[in-house]
């Protein structure tokens, strides 16, 4: 079976996370925790990371620095991850949903100014699947409505807009390191951010929020979202090879194109002329009239032929769960509903060699003709 995406640990991964072990720095203390947070937040730009156990963690962890809370919106894509949506609800603020664009699948920020409420306090901007959210926009409308961005980078770790690395355009930003991500840690997360007094809260809320004077004094109600020792071990071996990952990623995407572009019935990710989409994963529309089956059935005959494949995300508005919070009833968003109907990803892989690319093609070309 070609996996979806799987890791590449091929590098100082198993020698990093043994000196963890052997050296008892096991916890959310030692010298991988600071090398990661430094060698990842320059990365991106920034001056300061805060790493953190999850991306959903990261995402909660912006907003309460900007504190976001009760009565307050922040405006998020119906066509996003519902860690986006928990996220904001965590807060208790609400999420407002925007639809997608039909081309990069990431907010329609034409679509943003009229969500805009005197309760706005965010727009959180999702580079949905590599490719980043048109910012300028947002920023402009940041700036007329005072309202701050939060940038969701969990899968777009090294995408760039307009030549600036995506986590360091918004006030703050949020990473995931999940397995599947362009580096990972196992499971963990970062806040990245230039603004030295959200770093310093969003330091101190993840960790208890300690009074920055007196340990075990708490000034406020915090949370516990410290990275382990361990888990930053795994991302100081993975960042050695972050640039080569994302190469690999984009040189994947090009193999793809090449190689599908014949094929009729499918819509490819595209790279607008302001972006560096680094195809976090290769997303595909599957129109059913012109392809001659629906995009599940697609699945179904690529996993037959040993293919892994995911659906893209079912909207945010259509989950039951968010329903029964009294969330989003009678809200539409085509766009979204569509790219959660006929969407797919095919293997993502950083390590996917020439001769996987060419046999998954192959198994879609194969299909499309029967
Ligand atoms: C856009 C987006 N935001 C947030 C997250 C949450 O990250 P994690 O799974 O590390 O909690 C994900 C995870 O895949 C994601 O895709």
């Amino acid at each position: 079976m070609i996996p979806v995406c799987e890791p590449t640990l091929t590098g100082k991964e198993l020698e990093y996370v043994t000196e963890c072990l052997t050296t008892n720095w096991i916890s959310s203390r030692g010298r991988f925790l600071e090398e990661f947070q430094d060698q990842f937040a320059e990365y991106c730009s920034c001056k300061y990371g805060i790493a953190t156990t999850n991306g959903t963690t990261a995402l909660h962890l912006a907003l309460a620095a900007l504190e976001i809370g009760e009565g307050d919106e922040v405006i998020v894509p119906a066509f996003t991850m519902a860690a986006c949506i928990d996220a904001i609800m965590y807060t208790g603020a609400k999420p407002v949903l925007v639809d997608a664009t039909v081309d990069t699948w990431s907010m329609d920020v034409s679509k943003v100014e009229e969500k805009i409420s005197s309760k706005t306090k965010a727009i959180m901007a999702v580079h949905i699947y590599g490719h980043p959210c048109d910012m300028d926009h947002l920023a402009q409308l940041a700036k007329r409505y005072n309202i701050a961005i939060l940038e969701d980078a969990a899968e777009a770790h090294g995408a760039e807009y307009k030549g600036q690395k995506i986590g360091s355009i918004g006030d703050i930003s949020a990473f995931s390191f999940y397995a599947n991500k362009i580096i990972t840690t196992g499971e963990g997360g970062m806040v990245v951010t230039n603004n030295e007094e959200l770093a310093d809260r969003a330091r101190r809320l993840a960790d208890l929020a300690h009074s920055p004077d007196q340990r075990f004094v708490h000034t406020e109600v915090g949370f516990n979202y410290r990275m382990t020792n361990m888990q930053a071990a795994l991302g100081v071996a993975q960042m050695t090879a972050i640039d080569e990952f994302v190469e690999a990623r984009r040189t994947h995407a090009h193999s793809y194109n090449q190689q599908l572009q014949e094929v009729p019935g499918l819509t490819f990710p595209v790279e607008k002329s302001w972006a560096k989409n680094v195809y976090w994963m290769y997303g595909i529309l599957v129109d059913e009239a012109v392809f001659g089956i629906s995009r599940d059935e697609l699945m179904a005959s690529l996993r037959e032929k040993g293919i892994e494949t995911r659906a893209f995300f079912y909207p945010m508005h259509q989950q039951p769960g968010f329903q029964d919070q009294g969330l989003f009833h009678q809200e539409e968003y085509p766009v979204a509903e569509k790219l959660g109907m006929t969407g797919l990803y095919l293997p993502s892989s950083s390590g996917l060699t020439e001769s996987q690319i060419a046999e998954v093609c192959a198994a879609v070309v194969d299909i499309a003709e029967q």
